[in-house]
């Protein structure tokens, strides 16, 4: 499927954007370790969380829906998950098969996680390398990639370990993992990351402590289930923030959207670079931080993004890359070498599909050089990379001509739906198959 993208419009009205990713994939695994009944609200309908509540219910556990963003699960306890008769198909979803790495690895049974093409690129070493010091047993390619052989074990040391990149995914493997150790499993950071995991441990009544970057759990406590509002996802309101910012005429709140500090960052970048953004509303649904957002354009400036910023706005660096092309003077990003694995190297294929566009930019190993200015019109594609498509189909909103997209299914695995919101703000946007 392509997108084709005329250029001009200005986005406004109201809307809500699909529910958080990283929570609804949370909220099929910590409720189907639960006791008792767990009802999940605004849950996201895209392939990657779906992914995750196929494989649960692949492995014996109840659960009802989704339907508009209803989901009932109906829990089995921290020991009640069955083997699986095949393997559990990921899909494209990392955060599906790191988190699940860590849960499955002491499990009595063994499972076999595979993923698609891009999925099955991407470096799992990162979790296997700890889990195998907590003493599980892990079969990966040569290469340290998936398809992931996770062998039954019946006891987990648990560890402390030093992370060596900012990744949640990490951090939240090892806590998984902890819950079944021998004991207090402890990671620490070295810079914050998304905290959603041990928020909605704490939800479920599962302690876990946190100080500062080092956070801690206790094997052998149990989860009881509760009800979750998931919040809509900021990475996906990242694409209207951008888009409404370089239009002009816009004025587009987003409702409901969840702003976790650990997550915010794409707001504190846009405003640095001179954004109008108002953050209205602030409450706390579930125990996460929600507002709407309130975005009008604005005349953006290239800045210096910096570096303690990057971990806090990871998956926003496509729609940034954009905002920094529209923006006058260069915008330098460093610090940001994740982005080279993650469902694509967004540094490579943003810089290049950008240059299609007629960009001046210049990929570094740890992030871009951008002189911001015009985007001209072209074919571009995502490279089987949400994240790309729907960054560029924003692009067109300050292009001089049509842009067209291709390979744009993948859209489907955060953003359903993607296509029909964005034309009711006021994209100028149609598919093709
Ligand atoms: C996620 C963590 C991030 C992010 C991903 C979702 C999560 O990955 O890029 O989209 O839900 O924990 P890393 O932990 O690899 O940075």
């Amino acid at each position: 499927m392509k997108f084709i993208v005329q250029p001009g419009g200005s986005l406004t009205g109201t809307v809500r954007v699909p529910g958080d990713k990283s929570i609804s994939h949370r909220s099929i695994m910590l409720g189907s370790l639960a006791e008792g009944t767990t009802h999940v609200s605004g849950f996201l309908e895209g392939e990657d969380s779906l992914a995750t509540l196929k494989a649960f219910r692949d492995m014996g556990v109840s659960i009802e829906g989704p339907d508009q963003g209803r989901v009932v699960i109906h829990g089995v306890g921290i020991d009640g998950l069955q083997k699986p008769v095949k393997e559990l198909d990921l899909g494209n979803s990392g955060t599906s098969m790191r988190l699940m790495s860590g849960l499955l690895s002491g499990q009595q049974f063994d499972t076999t996680l595979i993923g698609d093409r891009s999925l099955s690129g991407r470096p799992m070493k990162r979790v296997t390398d700890p889990l195998a010091l907590m003493g599980a047993k892990i079969d990966t390619t040569e290469a340290g990639t998936a398809p992931l052989t996770i062998h039954a074990c019946d006891t987990l040391k648990p560890i402390d370990y030093d992370m060596p990149v900012a990744s949640a995914q990490v951090k939240s493997c090892l806590l998984l993992a902890g819950m079944k150790a021998q004991g207090k499993t402890c990671v620490t950071e070295p810079a914050p990351t998304r905290d959603h995991t041990e928020r909605m441990l704490r939800g479920f009544g599962y302690p876990v402590q946190t100080n500062g970057s080092h956070i801690c759990i206790e094997g052998g406590g149990k989860l009881t289930a509760c009800d979750i509002d998931v919040p809509s996802d900021i990475s996906s309101a990242a694409f209207f923030l951008v888009g409404a910012s370089i239009a002009e005429g816009s004025d587009l709140t987003l409702q409901h959207v969840g702003i976790n500090p650990t997550r915010d960052g794409v707001i504190s970048i846009l405003r640095l670079m001179g954004a109008n953004i108002e953050v209205l509303n602030e409450r706390e649904v579930g125990g996460e931080p929600v507002a709407d957002l309130r975005v009008k354009s604005a005349s953006l400036k290239g800045i210096r993004i910096p570096e303690e910023y990057v971990p806090l706005a990871i998956d926003e660096f496509p729609a940034l890359f954009v905002a920094a092309a529209c923006a006058e003077g260069q915008t330098v990003l460093t610090g940001a070498e994740e982005l080279r694995v993650k469902e694509s190297d967004r540094i490579q294929v943003m810089v290049d599909n950008l240059k299609i566009l007629g960009v001046d930019i210049e990929g570094t190993p740890d992030g871009a050089i951008i002189q911001g200015g015009k985007i001209g019109s072209g074919t571009v594609n995502s490279h089987d990379d949400h994240r790309i498509a729907m960054s560029f189909a924003m692009a067109a909103l300050k292009a001089d001509g049509q842009i067209d997209i291709d390979d744009c299914d993948n859209v489907n695995t955060s953003f359903p739906g993607f296509v029909d919101l964005a034309a009711n703000c006021g994209l100028t946007i149609k598919q093709e198959n």
